[in-house]
């Protein structure tokens, strides 16, 4: 090895040691007589010293070369450093210098290596293998090498089979568009990238491999955000001969095993909660539940007085924002126009304000007298000092809008603590969701997933009613995963298949290699998936998931590092039998 020992491991205990060190010049400070260099790898920084007085004039000629981020080996003693650093592991020591190469040249990079830098995000992009000798970033990878590993361990450990399943494949059912890839040696027919092992996972089960996981990628041609890259990693995972409740223990095992494992945080008890009580209180099917802050309906109290905006509503909404009575006019300005952005639209906000004298003062005194605004108070169950903010207008509208808002108003007063963790289970989702469209049914989750067991029979008789023997994982309003117990029933999937709108002739085409295999003995099974990126980014305290992504995709899918997607030549197409003509 070309190295002793690392750039973070020295401490006093190893004074006099002869080492050597190899790493990066993070940093070089020449007072005259004293030339100092920060070296860094992997583990940290460690001092070099020399002094002019002492150091031959070859080695002064060849630390006088040096620049930032050029590589070097260094040996020489270590020493009790003068004046200490106690904000690094290695700051009471340095290396008195007797040896140092070049072992390579660096260009200046384009932005500085440090925690804080003055690069932007398309510039390290660009240089992402330069980002990454960044702590920060280096940390978010580090954590997400470890969550890998302990997830592997929990996994093993419950006896789960970990197999890979093929990328070539063809179209999956989860709902996004599909990544494809042209064959040659079939012209004119087409691969596509999974968006999820689904359909293999299942066949896995018939195989008879009744626990299986897989840390996998998966491909989705949707739009991004900052928790959606167009690929990205799932720990997924299926089990035989087991029940909702015990595919929710066992995963609810690794999440707590992880948050110890990676974290020693003691994660609380995983509540649950129906969607649609999720949907009336949260106005979300992802509550943040770290604070309460629950929706109250108010169409019986507000409506009826002459206030047309409220009258004319199919819902009108309110939440109680404890002791903010005392808000000014530019603050509530700045909470109007917030829910008045495009993103949220709504066209306006009613508050209330709950004086501490006991008096109302309300932006629709004009249509509601102190008596009125009283009986609000009461059904919001505020008390002097409170501030209500109320919406109104069509129901699914003004429900994500006030999510918004009480997702803001629970950040603007502290009560979205990143190092507070609640997860919560959300359970019995519709099975089927109108799409106005196309005119027809599509799946909620996938169209294998069963239906209730209570609700199995409505499937033919009032679909929409049908409740979904599925469940999502949330952590801090972040779904987290997501997964269902499984049609096993050739029967019932037909069924599930005739309620999406279906042919026969269509459902064989794409998935009868799966309604095949459940003619050969599948047994009862369910499964979930965790979106992997986003677990590594909650725990990490970020809400973006490229930070813990080696080499993530920018804002508009494109690795500006290696300039993909980019145009292929004529040939290759040729030879792929696509012809951009046509
Ligand atoms: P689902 O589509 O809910 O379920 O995906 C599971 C989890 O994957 C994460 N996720 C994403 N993460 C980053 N970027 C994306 N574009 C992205 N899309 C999804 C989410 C989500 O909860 N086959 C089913 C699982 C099952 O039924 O077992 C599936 O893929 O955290």
């Amino acid at each position: 090895m070309l190295r002793t020992h690392n750039c973070g491991e020295l401490r006093i205990e190893d004074i006099n040691k002869e080492v050597t060190l190899c790493g990066w010049v993070q940093k070089v400070r020449d007072k005259g007589g004293m030339i100092w260099i920060d070296l860094r790898d992997r583990y940290g920084v460690t001092q070099l010293v020399f002094d002019e007085s002492k150091t031959s004039q070859e080695i002064l000629a060849t630390v006088r070369k040096l620049g930032r981020e050029y590589v070097i080996q260094s040996s020489g003693i270590v020493v009790e450093r003068y004046a200490k650093n106690d904000k690094i592991p290695t700051g009471s020591i340095e290396i008195d210098v007797k040896n140092i190469d070049i072992l390579n040249a660096s260009k200046v990079p384009p932005f500085t290596i440090e925690d804080e830098t003055d690069g932007g995000d398309e510039l390290r992009m660009k240089y992402r293998y330069l980002d990454i000798r960044r702590n920060p970033v280096r940390k978010g990878l580090e954590l997400r090498h470890r969550m890998l590993q302990h997830t592997r361990n929990y996994l093993d450990g419950q006896n789960f089979m970990e197999i890979e399943t093929p990328f070539l494949i063809k179209s999956t059912p989860e709902g996004a568009r599909d990544f494809i890839v042209p064959s040659r040696v079939n012209q004119g027919e087409f691969y596509a990238l999974p968006q999820s092992p689904q359909t293999f996972k299942q066949l896995l089960m018939v195989s008879g491999i009744d626990r299986y996981f897989q840390i996998v990628k998966c491909f989705r041609d949707e739009d991004l955000r900052a928790d959606r890259q167009p690929e990205f990693t799932q720990i997924d995972c299926e089990m035989s001969f087991i029940t909702r409740d015990d595919i929710l223990q066992t995963f609810e095992g690794l999440i707590k095993y992880l948050f110890k494992q990676a974290l020693n945080y003691s994660l609380d008890k995983v509540e649950r909660m129906s969607y649609d009580h999720a949907m009336q209180y949260y106005g979300n099917d992802k509550p943040d539940i770290r604070f309460d802050m629950l929706f109250v309906e108010m169409n019986d109290v507000a409506q009826g007085k002459g206030f047309k905006v409220f009258d004319d509503a199919e819902l009108v909404v309110g939440i109680n924002v404890e002791d903010c009575a005392d808000y000014s006019r530019k603050q509530l300005d700045a909470l109007t126009d917030f829910v008045r952005k495009p993103q949220i639209g709504a066209k306006g906000l009613v508050y209330v304000k709950y004086n501490e004298d006991g008096s109302f003062k309300s932006s629709v005194d004009k249509f509601f007298n102190q008596e009125d605004l009283k009986v609000w108070a009461e059904k919001m169950n505020a008390k002097p000092g409170d501030l209500l903010l109320l919406l109104s207008g069509e129901q699914n509208h003004t429900r994500n809008a006030l999510s918004e808002l009480r997702l803001k108003m629970g950040s603007n007063l502290g009560l979205r603590s990143k190092h507070e963790f609640k997860a919560l289970w959300i359970l019995d989702f519709p099975l089927l969701e109108w799409d106005e469209d196309s005119q027809r049914f599509h799946a909620m989750h996938h169209p294998f997933t069963s239906p209730t067991p209570e609700d199995m029979e409505k499937l033919t008789t009032d679909p929409g009613a049908v409740k979904a023997n599925a469940y999502d994982l949330v952590i801090n309003g972040v779904e987290i995963g997501g997964g269902s117990i499984r049609i096993h029933d050739k029967t019932l999937q037909q069924k599930m298949f005739d309620a999406l709108g279906f042919t026969a002739d269509e459902a064989k085409k794409q998935f009868g290699f799966l309604m095949d295999a459940f003619e050969f003995g599948a047994p009862p099974h369910g499964g979930i998936a965790f979106g992997f990126d986003r677990l590594c980014a909650m725990f990490g305290g970020s809400e973006s998931i490229r930070d813990y992504i080696a080499f993530p995709k920018n804002n508009s899918g494109k690795d500006v590092m290696i300039d993909s997607p980019s145009t292929v030549s004529i040939d290759q197409l040729k030879e792929l039998g696509i012809s951009l003509n046509d």
